[in-house]
């Protein structure tokens, strides 16, 4: 519009009106720089310009709907060991098996881990900042025998990229390497975890009953809540889990949806995590689900998932600096 304008202007040659020239050209000068703004340059462009400020980057979430295919794309997903999507069944039945599905597989002695393919940001390491995150999912435990089903499975932060130890079936429920005999022990180095953990076997560290727990570097939970009486993880439940950056506490709540009202079946176990993340994780971590069968069984399925942060990743090849026109005005 500006620049539609300008020569009409300018083709009155008047002497009074080369106030407002000025200030057209001034105009010109940002309706170009808006004209750039509008077209976004690819994202690996180095050469990208205009870096938009800082307030402008948007928090960091996805969301995907694992009964409905078109709604995820199997690149932004990592699976490990046993973990699979279900998407060739029949159509009703889309879903995401963290460990062996009933279909052609043995599901004793399985252990997988389904894992978002991206880093994702936990804190800042230059400015300090924390995230706080939040995410949703909805999730099946289909449960056999109510005497041989185990072990569970969980809701983990780990270094990025997320590596599956063969040696976490059983009560290790997919998160830490300590080989099918109940000698678990602490993860350190690339193997540290935070996880919330959904357990249905009582191991000798386990609390008694199936239960939620949360869990730092070891499937010995720092705190755990037991299921009301009658309540089991059995069906299908949705749980969700916050972390917030200023009070750091981790709180996972579960709901379950095949609640036949006459029990309150509403669970939750929350902890505070340390004021020094940086011992914990890296600044960027893997998010995901792990599971594991030992010798009882059991399905883990996720139907959905949804996780948003506060703290966007950082911006590959932006010049952090305010931006301004060299020979302006309006420098
Ligand atoms: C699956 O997701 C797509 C994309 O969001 C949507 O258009 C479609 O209606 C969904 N299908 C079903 C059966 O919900
Ligand atoms: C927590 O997140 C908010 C953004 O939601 C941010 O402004 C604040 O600095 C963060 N706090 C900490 C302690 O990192
Ligand atoms: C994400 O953030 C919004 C608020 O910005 C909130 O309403 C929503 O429930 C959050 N949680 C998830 C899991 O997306
Ligand atoms: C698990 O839940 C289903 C559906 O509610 C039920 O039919 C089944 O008996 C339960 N299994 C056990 C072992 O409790
Ligand atoms: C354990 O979780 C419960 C439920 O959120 C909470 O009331 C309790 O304070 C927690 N205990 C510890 C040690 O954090
Ligand atoms: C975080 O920053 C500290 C120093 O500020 C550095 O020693 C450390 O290696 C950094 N950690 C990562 C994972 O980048």
């Amino acid at each position: 519009m500006v620049a539609m304008g300008l020569p009409a202007t300018a083709s009155r040659g008047s002497a009074q009106l080369l106030p407002l020239v000025v200030v057209l050209l001034a105009s010109l000068h940002f309706s170009g720089v808006k004209s750039l703004d509008v077209t976004p340059p690819p994202a690996s462009s180095p050469t990208s310009a205009l870096p938009l400020p800082a307030a402008v980057a948007s928090p960091f979430s996805f969301s995907f709907d694992f009964t409905n295919a078109s709604t995820y794309r199997m690149e932004d997903l990592e699976f490990e060991g046993s973990a699979s999507a279900t998407v060739q069944d029949h159509l009703l039945d889309h879903h995401v098996d963290v460990t062996c599905s009933s279909y052609g597989k043995d599901p004793t002695h399985c252990t997988g881990r389904v894992s978002y393919a991206h880093p994702v940001p936990f804190y800042d390491n230059t400015t300090g900042e924390l995230a706080s995150f939040q995410t949703r999912f909805t999730f099946a435990i289909v449960v056999y025998s109510s005497i041989m089903k185990g072990d569970g499975m969980a809701f983990f932060l780990a270094c990025y990229p997320s590596k599956l130890s063969p040696n976490s079936r059983g009560g290790n429920l997919g998160l830490i390497n300590s080989g099918d005999d109940g000698n678990n022990k602490a993860a350190f180095g690339d193997e540290r975890f935070v996880a919330v953990e959904f357990d249905t076997f009582q191991n000798p560290w386990d609390s008694n009953g199936d239960h939620i727990g949360i869990d730092i570097n070891s499937v010995t939970s720092v705190n755990a809540t037991i299921l009301p009486p009658r309540s089991s993880l059995n069906g299908t439940m949705t749980a969700t889990v916050t972390f917030d950056n200023t009070t750091r506490m981790l709180v996972a709540e579960l709901q379950l949806d095949d609640d036949d009202k006459r029990n309150l079946r509403h669970v939750q176990v929350s902890f505070q995590l340390t004021n020094q993340l940086n011992t914990l994780l890296p600044p960027q971590v893997a998010v995901g689900f792990s599971a594991a069968t030992g010798s009882a069984m059991e399905l883990h399925r996720i139907l959905s998932w949804s996780f948003n942060s506060s703290l966007a990743p950082p911006r590959k090849g932006v010049i952090p600096s305010f931006f301004c026109f060299t020979n302006s005005k309006f420098c």
